[in-house]
């Protein structure tokens, strides 16, 4: 593993291989096995979240008591953030105090990246702006292969708020590495050509994907706004969309879902819905990350 090993950090989906992603997978289902890593007993973690988080923050929380790791929490009001520190010198603070990973999230693109050049302790992306959330994308991952068991010509579509997803940036880089073919349904002001230029209809989409991956419309990046069943309508999963899915195809959401505007508010736990099961699946990923991070098993 180059980054993971050698680094101590993951930032980037585009830091990891395929070999990475699929060793990975197997400390995964050791962990679900309960042939879990070794503890990480009395080692210390920092959860610093700048933005809010419910999934990622406990399910980070969770990962390390399992690995037997002490927890700090910090977010933008309790630190020295508030008082003009920057994140460098946050982190650079937490590393002198013997802190050994820090989980972070914050909004600025890059910024941890500038930062982590200079910085000894793990570090974890746990999504920066518009700009990555690599452990989603591991557990989103994760969730597809459980369910097909190869990546290799899977029709995969991404639909939403497509400019503004850090989920969206980073899966579409991984799965494209994985060999997945990887479509892309948004608004015409959400289109992203560095990402990419193969745009569909919602129509087609369902028609042709083995995995829908819908993205919450990022509100509180932008002002845009658009109503709720004209959404539905045109860009979001429908009743009558979902019915024309292939049998084997599942749907993924990296949450939190606005039922009623990207998917239909039946349709969120539904046969073909692995949104709750994702979740799940998070604990596990995140708990594969930190020990390959913290103990250079990979
Ligand atoms: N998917 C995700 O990152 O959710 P949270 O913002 O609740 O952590």
């Amino acid at each position: 593993m180059n980054l993971i090993s050698s680094r101590k950090q993951l930032l980037s989906m585009k830091h990891l291989s395929n070999e990475d992603i699929h060793q990975l997978f197997s400390m995964v289902k050791e962990i679900e096995k309960g042939n879990g890593p070794s503890p990480l007993q009395s080692r210390f973690a920092a959860n610093l979240f700048l933005e809010p988080s419910t999934r990622t923050k406990s399910s980070f929380h969770i990962a390390e008591k399992r690995l037997g790791m002490e927890v700090l929490h910090l977010d933008g009001m309790d630190s020295s953030i508030t008082k003009g520190e920057s994140l460098y010198d946050t982190l650079k603070t937490l590393e002198a105090i013997g802190v050994e990973l820090a989980v972070v999230r914050q909004s600025e693109v890059g910024l941890l990246n500038s930062c982590a050049e200079e910085l000894n302790l793990s570090l974890i992306n746990a999504g920066d702006g518009c700009g990555e959330h690599p452990t989603q994308s591991l557990l989103d991952l994760y969730t597809i292969h459980e369910h097909f068991t190869s990546f290799q010509g899977l029709n995969v579509a991404i639909a939403g708020d497509l400019k503004h997803s850090r989920v969206a940036r980073s899966n579409a880089h991984a799965l494209k590495q994985l060999g997945v073919n990887v479509s892309f349904v948004t608004k015409p002001e959400w289109q992203d050509h560095s990402l990419t230029t193969n745009y569909i209809t919602m129509d087609e989409a369902v028609d042709r994907c083995d995995v829908l991956m819908l993205l919450r419309i990022q509100h509180e990046r932008h002002d845009q706004t658009m109503s709720s069943t004209s959404y539905l309508e045109q860009f979001g999963l429908t009743k009558e969309r979902e019915a024309r899915m292939k049998d084997h195809a599942i749907i993924l959401h990296p949450a939190p879902v606005n039922r009623g505007v990207e998917i239909d508010s039946e349709l969120v736990e539904s046969s073909k819905s692995r949104i709750f099961r994702q979740m799940t699946n998070g604990v596990t990923v995140r708990m594969a990350v930190i020990q390959a991070l913290m103990k250079g098993e990979l």
